[in-house]
């Protein structure tokens, strides 16, 4: 059954508009979880412009389900995963003047780092997804340097408007699913999914997750978010192959 992960960042981002306490992200996570998300994903950017250390600690103490920590691979975030120990680290590139994610990883160019920060965290027993473009290329250097799972970037489908493109992009997500299952790896996918767009990737066979922040967290505003994560979720299954 393909999972959902919610993120949570936006509501963090509200709360840090004001400098209050509220919106709280662990609040949301526990409507989410109630609503159907499988998994809570959450972002711990360098420059902690949403996710503060404190959400991750009060996060992993008031939810049973999994927890997705996504994080640049750098020494500073890789101790605080080993100490926080959410299930999985997604490592993502990040660029401090960006608004979101922008790209998958480079894996082939930075296999040395990579790898190193992969063998820490499967120590610490956290599962390490890498966030890659649907490019073959990356989904061979991810399982070379040992990561159990990709979660492929699907941000450059969601911008294609329909049409011959669109399905040049969707067929590239197909390709690497499919490569990736061949190298033994777990699927997950994400980035740019809204109402409209999920169910081409979701009817995708061998996709374990999908997460997504941006439409659900903006989709509450209007109905509330268990009505938002619930319709996801709905979406989700009623796409997934036979
Ligand atoms: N996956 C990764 C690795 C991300 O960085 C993000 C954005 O934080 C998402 C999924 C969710 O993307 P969106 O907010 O566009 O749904």
């Amino acid at each position: 059954m393909i999972e959902l992960g919610v993120n949570i960042d936006h509501v963090a981002t509200v709360r840090q508009a004001r400098g209050t306490l509220f919106p709280d992200p662990v609040e949301a996570a526990i409507a989410a979880i109630d609503a159907g998300a499988d998994l809570i994903t959450l972002h711990l950017r360098e420059d902690r412009r949403h996710i503060q250390d404190n959400d991750l600690t009060r996060m992993r103490a008031a939810i049973s389900n999994r927890v997705n920590l996504e994080m640049a691979a750098t020494e500073e975030m890789v101790n605080i995963a080993i100490r926080e120990k959410p299930d999985d680290v997604c490592l993502v590139p990040e660029h401090r003047q960006e608004l979101t994610t922008e790209g998958g990883l480079n894996v082939a160019a930075q296999r040395d780092v990579i790898s190193l920060v992969c063998q820490r965290l499967a120590l610490a027993g956290i599962r390490v997804s890498l966030f890659i473009d649907p490019d073959p290329t990356q989904v061979l250097a991810s399982a070379e340097v040992g990561a159990e799972a990709i979660e492929i970037h699907t941000g450059q489908f969601a911008e294609t408007p329909l049409g011959d493109q669109r399905k040049v992009e969707l067929d590239r997500i197909h390709g690497a699913v499919q490569a990736g299952l061949e190298h033994g790896l777990r699927v997950n996918a994400g980035h740019g999914l809204n109402y409209d767009n999920v169910q081409e990737v979701a009817s995708i066979e061998g996709i374990s997750e999908l997460n997504i922040g941006h439409s659900i967290i903006a989709q509450s505003l209007f109905t509330g978010i268990h009505s938002a994560v619930g319709e996801m979720k709905r979406l989700m299954l009623e796409s997934m192959p036979d």
